[in-house]
């Protein structure tokens, strides 16, 4: 088929590739011009693992074609993805602006029988709305001319550092619309995946095997919506949950990690998303969340489990500061390291990133900090300047007085504690996600200080 995916970030780029890898002709637009040429060249412009590589080979085959060129892309396809950024206003309502802008512009190029598939994360009602905007174009732009299109709800569930994987062998695929036509071609679209016929490398595990189908909900789009922003308020609630079931058994004198372990063993429960430590973030559980209670203001309601859900988080940030200022009481002057900026491991995404903010509040403070990641070489913007950026890990524990890990890059659990030990200037460790081995931590003379336990 013949589809257009307009944004190249995370999900937008990810799901173009893939499409275009089980055989569909899949033109990707974004308005940036550098992203673009990037992609032209078979370079990927953000970190996921193995992408680079589906794009190389999509290019080559001539299934694969980026542009800035909107135009061209709404023309020359029969579907059109929408998956540019939502991210959040102020106030926690979803920032629609990106889409409305999209939704103009295929408007002023839309013919009849396509579709057009909201797979950005967006608020209830909006798959109406995109219509209304995408109607109310092709009335200004040509008023004489008559256009049938139907929307689609296909919100998506990748997951930032194996987001290919998760494109290939989604644990469900939900479709809503109220047209059966559209529906019938997302099948047609999604056959491959849904039938799990694709080639895949012999040398790579499969997640679901062959015989397996995945799972596709069909339904209204307004209850599409829903799926994803309950699905992924659900997972921050169980986050939030456990860190405060964590912050109680470090009065009481219980172990987390144990405690997460027993509770995960119940298969009501599940073992997932049940680590304790410094809290969510990222480019999704914050906005969706404030977006979805948002959304029940609207209404006059007042989600009191959601609001719960965002204030622990927020707290579960700040619980990191005290338990510095615990440690070595006058923070003014002292040298912190932070080992990791993304918001979790095997991303460059740093939106929303909890040690963005714990390092800001600490450099507030006037501790002087130093942070190392194994792939965000560069400043986000929204963490200060006064941070220092070091080469590796043993450069960023030099003379620090007490060492944060912040995300749980699996490199950090291998790191050597003993040269750890002789370069820092004081052996304090929070492990802000009980990565590291405790006992062995403790037995080389280290003050460890785990979430929980
Ligand atoms: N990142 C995730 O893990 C994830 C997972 C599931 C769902 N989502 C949702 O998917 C959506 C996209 O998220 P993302 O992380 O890929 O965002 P992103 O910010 O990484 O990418 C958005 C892209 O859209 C482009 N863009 C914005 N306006 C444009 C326009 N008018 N024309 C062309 N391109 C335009 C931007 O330049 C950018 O490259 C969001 O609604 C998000 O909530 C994200």
């Amino acid at each position: 088929m013949k589809v257009s995916v307009i944004g190249t970030g995370y999900v937008g780029l990810v799901t173009g590739v893939c499409l275009s890898e089980i055989g569909n002709e899949v033109i990707c637009v974004d308005k940036v011009k550098e992203k673009i040429n990037i992609l032209k060249d078979g370079n990927c412009p953000i970190y996921e693992p193995s992408l680079e590589n589906f794009i190389k080979n999509n290019i080559s085959r001539g299934r694969l074609s980026f542009t800035n060129n909107i135009s061209e892309a709404v023309k020359k396809s029969d579907i059109i993805f929408i998956s540019v950024g939502t991210p959040s206003l102020p106030n926690g309502q979803a920032d629609l602006s990106f889409v409305e802008q999209v939704a103009m512009e295929i408007g002023k190029f839309i013919d009849d029988g396509k579709i057009v598939v909201n797979k950005s994360t967006v608020p209830i009602g909006s798959g109406d709305w995109v219509s209304m905007i995408i109607s109310e174009s092709i009335d200004n732009n040509n008023p004489k001319k008559k256009v049938n299109f139907d929307v689609v709800s296909n919100p998506e569930f990748l997951r930032e550092g194996s987001a290919v994987e998760d494109t290939f062998f989604p644990e469900r695929i939900i479709i809503g619309s109220s047209s059966k036509n559209a529906i019938d071609k997302m099948l047609e679209l999604y056959k491959p995946l849904i039938e799990q016929s694709f080639n895949w490398p012999d040398d790579k595990a499969r997640p679901i095997s062959k015989s397996q189908k995945v799972p596709v909900v069909i339904t209204d789009l307004t209850s599409a919506e829903m799926i994803k922003y309950a699905s992924n308020s659900f997972l921050a609630t169980k986050i939030s949950f456990i860190n405060e079931i964590a912050n109680i058994c470090e009065k009481v004198g219980a172990d987390v990690k144990a405690v997460a372990k027993g509770m995960g063993l119940d298969k009501r429960i599940g073992p997932l998303f049940l680590n304790a430590g410094i809290g969510w973030g990222g480019s999704c559980f914050p906005k969706d969340v404030s977006a979805l209670t948002y959304i029940a203001s609207e209404y006059g309601m007042t989600p009191q489990i959601l609001n719960a859900v965002i204030n622990v988080n927020k707290e579960q940030r700040l619980k990191i500061v005290k338990k510095v200022q615990d440690e070595i009481k006058i923070v003014k002057g002292k040298t912190i390291a932070v080992l990791g900026i993304s918001f979790k491991p095997n991303t460059d995404d740093t939106r929303e990133a909890p040690s963005v903010s714990i390092m800001n509040s600490l450099s507030k403070l006037g501790a002087k900090i130093k942070t190392y990641d194994p792939i965000v070489k560069e400043r986000p913007d929204s963490l200060t300047e006064k941070v220092k950026i070091c080469r590796d890990e043993y450069d960023t524990v030099k003379d620090a007085d007490i060492l944060i890990l912040a995300t749980e890059w699996g490199k950090f659990a291998e790191l050597d504690f003993n040269r750890v030990k002789q370069l820092m200037n004081s052996h304090i460790i929070i492990d802000g996600r009980n990565l590291f081995d405790r006992d062995h931590l403790k037995s080389l003379g280290f003050r460890y200080i785990g979430i929980g336990r």
